[in-house]
């Protein structure tokens, strides 16, 4: 997940690393009252989660209060790269001397992070990384030893930046650390005539797989690009949705990816990856099931269970009182392998819904799932 500015911002600041005053606003008329009580002048930043706001002219520097509402109004609901700005930070102007790039991010070739950093950042770094490569640092971080001091100073040094900057590359890595993130970035981090270090910028990009020790990030702050999905993390299901017709709900990812394939070679298209992990209560399978029920281009469901710890008849068990809670609209086979096969297929023999059929091999179900979407 990526952060808005603002987010960034706020995590930045948490760790130590100075940035300017700043607030939110999805109001023109607001956005003048806190220039006004800021001080007059502001910049107007749009929030957008993607970069090139600037070139855009999502971002601009408002002399007065009634110029601040101006530019709100300017650029709120301004569309940047199809995203719909809908919130602006105003954020106090800061007097510039330098601006620097430093990024953090995650290599997985290598399987280290690496620092990239620019004694040239700003708005045109794009253009200094293509044309004149050697203006860009790139060193590689050993996970395990992270960013000390000693480190951030080789990163400074081969960047060509001050030694003021090394306590925010130090901090930022914390950053990185602390919140999960696969990749920070400031662009740009200035020196004021001061001499003070400011990160003007921020994006941060969290790893979901990690989100469950993340608590501050709600629901409400994950997009999905799907509703689907999102109704479906909101119960804590792992669902990913896909263009086929044949919906899908297996035991364990490994399980559920080799059902994808199988269904695909029968020449049918997965509606969906849904992983109901063990355990498979009737709650989730339920709730699994309503996901799926409610995607319109699903034709047929495909349920793949191989029991294990969680044997075959609990999981039948579960279909069965899951069938009591959503009204099956659409075909549905079952193959039941592993602990306890025999009892769970009887289990759904004795319930015998008439939109409920069962095969014995993965391939055999796929087979008939593909047919039954097909014939639809
Ligand atoms: N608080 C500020 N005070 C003074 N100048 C600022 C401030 N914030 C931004 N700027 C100037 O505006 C430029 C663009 O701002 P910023 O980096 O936030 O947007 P951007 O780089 O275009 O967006 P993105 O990083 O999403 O591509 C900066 O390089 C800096 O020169
Ligand atoms: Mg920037």
């Amino acid at each position: 997940m990526d952060l808005y500015e603002h987010q960034a911002r706020d995590l930045f600041r948490e760790h130590g690393i100075v940035v300017p005053r700043a607030e939110v606003t999805d109001s023109p008329k607001e956005a003048r009252e806190i220039a006004r009580r800021t001080g007059g002048r502001v910049v107007v930043k749009a929030q957008v989660k993607t970069g090139g706001r600037g070139k855009a002219g999502g971002v601009a520097l408002a002399s007065d209060p009634a110029a601040a509402e101006l530019a709100a109004r300017r650029i709120l609901g301004m569309d940047i790269k199809g995203h719909t700005v809908r919130k602006v930070m105003l954020a106090e102007p800061v007097d510039i001397e330098n601006e620097y790039y430093v990024s953090y991010v995650l290599d997985r070739a290598a399987g280290r992070f690496l620092a990239i950093a620019s004694a040239e950042g700003g708005m045109e770094i794009e253009e200094v990384a293509a044309s004149r490569p050697e203006a860009v640092a790139r060193v590689h971080i050993d996970p395990a030893e992270g960013v000390t001091s000693a480190k951030a100073a080789e990163i400074a040094d081969a960047a060509g930046l001050p030694a003021q900057t090394v306590d925010v590359l130090v901090r930022l890595w914390q950053v990185l650390v602390r919140e999960d993130a696969l990749l920070v970035e400031v662009n740009p981090l200035v020196r004021t005539p001061k001499g003070q270090i400011v990160a003007l910028d921020g994006k941060v990009t969290l790893d979901d797989n990690a989100r469950f020790r993340q608590a501050r990030w709600g629901a409400e702050e994950v997009e999905h690009d799907d509703p689907l999905e999102a109704v479906a993390a909101a119960r804590g299901l792992n669902y990913v949705k896909l263009d086929g017709e044949v919906g899908i709900i297996g035991n364990g990812a490994g399980l559920v990816m080799s059902t994808l394939d199988v269904v695909a070679g029968c020449g049918a298209r997965p509606a969906n990856f849904l992983d109901i992990g063990g355990g498979a209560s009737a709650q989730v399978m339920a709730d699994g099931l309503s996901v799926i029920l409610s995607d319109p281009a699903v034709k047929s469901v495909f349920v793949n269970v191989f029991g294990g710890i969680t044997a075959c008849d609990a999981v039948a068990d579960g279909i069965v009182q899951a069938l009591d809670t959503v009204r099956l609209t659409k075909p549905l086979v079952v193959r039941l392998d592993g602990n306890n096969a025999a009892r769970g297929r009887a289990i759904l023999d004795d319930h015998a819904h008439p939109l409920v059929q069962q095969a014995t091999t993965m391939d055999g179900a796929a087979d008939r799932a593909a047919q039954l979407a097909d014939s639809v």
